[in-house]
């Protein structure tokens, strides 16, 4: 086999039709959860001004100052064409479009969901890729507790619907206000004043720019640092250890089970008070599936007015993984129902009426409507895995007739040619048949 000129860009892939089962199940899932629980599905652009992503995730995190994609125009038009980046999530974006459509508007809050890919220039490694898809939900414009509990809920019934829910924990802290982390971050700083030396160079820098992820350090170093270090939750005011405990009382009243990481920070800094995520049970942090928080001081960022907002969102790459290490099977529609072979130009013709009513009627067909044999027509059936053949040959065609075959039992018996159709459909069974029709039916089926 010759060598490909061009193949995916490192971190990258294509999603094959097999992953794409997987796409398409998650989907439905996601789908059928938000709508039940009132969220609307939204859209934002694959790339946005900067600066939203500058302020709203926030300059020295890794996302942007490290991982940010910029997009520039081949011939620039206006001011804006070089200040282009690829979104590396959704959030700042759907945040972006609320203010810009005048959301407040509406009922409050405003429930939204996304799905698609997202693009980060993070170092390629297992579950961990340049272009990646998200799955989002977003609450914004009220404040509860029992909102936090509602969103985790409801993320946790698609994964439970996945049926990888049992292979997670749900971690969770609660972060404070804004005033609380700065209060934090200098105490932190003072501790490490005479420590900094002993720190791995990237928390070294870290413990400049965003000393918060010095907690969710991966280096043995710094955790062993961090023991006598000041914690976290000594900054934390009253009512955000009321605004926990009471989320954390929804979600048991709710059955979900949490495990408190009073280490869990996040990496993107629109966050305050909740923050979780799921992580595999066995591998802990490293690939966590999915993950979120309350934002309430992004959309005031972004220049909206004083905004509250929790929302999360899980990495559909991760989701497929975990989905196939629990050995779940997504439903395979690719299959072929029918394959119609045909010789001579008489048969042709009316072979390929047959193929589009069968198609019509809901069976997925194929037909090799060019010149090969039959027998070269009958192994391509084979390797398709079709169900059942119908052949038309000359005399069949003169004859009116066609001959069915099951491609399983290896029978086969001619029929009139008119018969064919109500044959095939009574065989595979009317419950099998792949129709719709533009109503509400529509909806679930598989578009995007
Ligand atoms: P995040 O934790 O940065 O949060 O990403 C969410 C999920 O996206 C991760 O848990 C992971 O499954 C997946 N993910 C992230 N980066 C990669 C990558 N390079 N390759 C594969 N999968 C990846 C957010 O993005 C927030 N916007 C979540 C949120 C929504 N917070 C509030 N609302």
């Amino acid at each position: 086999m010759s060598q490909p000129l061009f193949r995916t860009p490192k971190g990258t892939h294509d999603v094959l039709p097999e992953d794409h089962q997987y796409m398409t199940y998650i989907k439905k899932a996601v789908r059928h959860r938000a709508r039940q629980a009132g969220y609307r599905r939204i859209d934002t652009p694959m790339f946005e001004n900067r600066g939203i992503f500058d302020r709203g995730i926030g300059e020295h995190t890794d996302v942007v100052e490290k991982e940010l994609y910029l997009v520039k125009a081949a011939r620039k038009e206006g001011e804006d064409d070089d200040n282009f980046a690829l979104r590396p999530e959704l959030t700042a974006g759907i945040c972006r479009s609320y203010i810009e459509h005048g959301m407040q508007q509406l009922p409050q809050p405003v429930e939204l969901y996304e799905i698609g890919p997202c693009f980060r220039h993070d170092r390629p490694q297992k579950g961990r890729f340049r272009q990646f898809h998200q799955f989002d939900f977003e609450i914004i414009g009220l404040k509860d507790p029992s909102l936090d509990a509602q969103l985790i809920y409801t993320a946790a019934k698609v994964l439970s619907d996945l049926k990888i829910l049992d292979r997670l924990t749900l971690q969770i802290n609660n972060i404070g206000t804004s005033e609380h982390r700065k209060a934090f971050t200098q105490a932190l700083q003072d501790f490490f004043i005479d420590k900094e030396r002993h720190l791995p160079d990237l928390d070294r820098s870290r413990l400049q720019t965003n000393p918060l992820r010095l907690l969710d350090s991966k280096e043995e170093d710094t955790q062993i640092l961090l023991k006598g270090a000041p914690k976290l939750e000594q900054f934390l005011d009253d009512d955000s250890k009321k605004y926990h405990e009471t989320v954390l009382e929804y979600l048991d009243a709710l059955g979900l089970p949490t495990q408190a990481n009073a280490g869990l920070v996040r990496g993107l800094d629109y966050y305050n008070q909740t923050v979780f995520e799921f992580w595999d049970k066995s591998t802990g942090a490293q690939n966590a599936v999915g993950g979120g928080g309350r934002y309430d001081g992004l959309l005031e960022l972004l220049g909206g007015s004083p905004t509250p907002g929790v929302g999360c969102a899980f990495g559909m790459e991760r989701v497929i993984w975990q989905m196939k290490e629990a050995g779940v099977q997504a439903p395979n529609k690719d299959h072929v129902d029918v394959f119609v072979a045909q010789l001579g130009p008489e048969a042709k013709k009316a072979c390929l009426l047959l193929i589009t009513e069968l198609r019509e009627q809901g069976v997925h067909t194929l037909g090799a409507l060019g010149e090969a044999s039959l027998k070269s027509q009958m192994r391509m059936a084979d390797k398709f895995q079709a169900r059942y053949t119908l052949l038309l040959g000359k005399m069949e065609a003169k004859e009116g007739t066609i001959i069915l075959r099951d491609m399983a039992a290896g029978k086969q018996k001619q029929i009139k040619f008119e018969e064919a159709i109500p044959t095939v459909i009574k065989l595979l069974g009317k419950g099998t048949l792949d129709r719709y029709e533009m109503n509400d039916h529509f909806e679930d089926t598989d578009h995007d």
